[in-house]
């Protein structure tokens, strides 16, 4: 898979993701990064790629032109199904596992930074196929949004994660919080590891993993547990019994 990052900051970009896992993928030819850099598409002879705002206020907004001359490049070299175009904005649509699992599917990706107060919306209009958001709140730009997109799209690119790296217990995959995790030493500042999971008891095991995860669920996330599918009937009787206890200790 390829993902094309049209940005002010390409630099930023290809350091953020040529370490660890992501660059052992990109060396393998699993995952390629393409940085188009905007500026290179300016026609001022300043490279300037923002202006003032029609209508005034604060702040300056980038324009149209470079960064449609920064998208034709790639998509000219594209094949002509239209490749999707996220464009990172705090206006989006919320970024979740369930997208990155669905954008890992295509071939080609192009990713948007926008920068400054805004972008033009002429542009989005034309070319962005996916406005997303990784959160409630505003970075400077583009940028790091498009790294968390490309972190978690590409992790679910057959091939990029180990079979023990890939795990299908993994937070939100099932749609729950993850069970917590221990390792050596077996006491650390006086807390044992729980006594379960040095039983070598499967079955018990996997009993007590699920309901850590369903008790972090309910603490952390509680409105994923109302999520259609997620709950068997077990999981129902568990926490329910939670709930009894408590009311009989009121
Ligand atoms: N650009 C600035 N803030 C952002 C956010 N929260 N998500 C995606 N892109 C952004």
């Amino acid at each position: 898979m390829t993902f094309h990052v049209l940005t002010l900051f390409p630099e930023m970009i290809r350091q953020g993701l040529d370490t660890s896992i992501l660059g052992r993928a990109m060396d393998a030819g699993i995952l390629k990064l393409n940085t188009v850099n905007i500026r290179d598409f300016s026609t001022d002879k300043h490279k300037h790629v923002d202006d003032y705002p029609y209508g005034g206020g604060a702040g300056m907004v980038m324009q149209a032109p470079p960064i449609y001359d920064a998208w034709r490049s790639v998509a000219e070299t594209l094949p002509e199904k239209k490749t999707r175009v996220v464009y990172l904005t705090p206006q989006g649509r919320p970024f979740t596992q369930q997208m990155a699992i669905e954008l890992a599917a295509e071939e080609d990706l192009i990713l948007l930074c926008g920068h400054y107060e805004g972008v033009d919306e002429r542009v989005l209009e034309e070319i962005v196929t996916d406005p997303v958001s990784i959160g409630d709140y505003v970075l400077t730009g583009g940028e790091l949004a498009a790294m968390v997109v490309i972190d978690a799209v590409s992790r679910m690119v057959p091939g990029v994660l180990t079979n023990e790296e890939s795990g299908s217990d993994e937070s939100f995959m099932n749609g729950l919080l993850e069970y917590p995790q221990y390792t050596r030493p077996e006491v650390f500042h006086g807390r044992p590891v729980p006594e379960v999971l040095r039983s070598g008891h499967h079955a018990r095991i996997s009993e007590w993993r699920r309901q850590q995860s369903l008790l972090r669920t309910r603490a952390m996330r509680p409105e994923l547990l109302l999520k259609e599918g997620v709950l068997t009937p077990k999981d129902r009787r568990f926490l329910q019994s939670l709930d009894e206890n408590i009311s009989k200790n009121e």
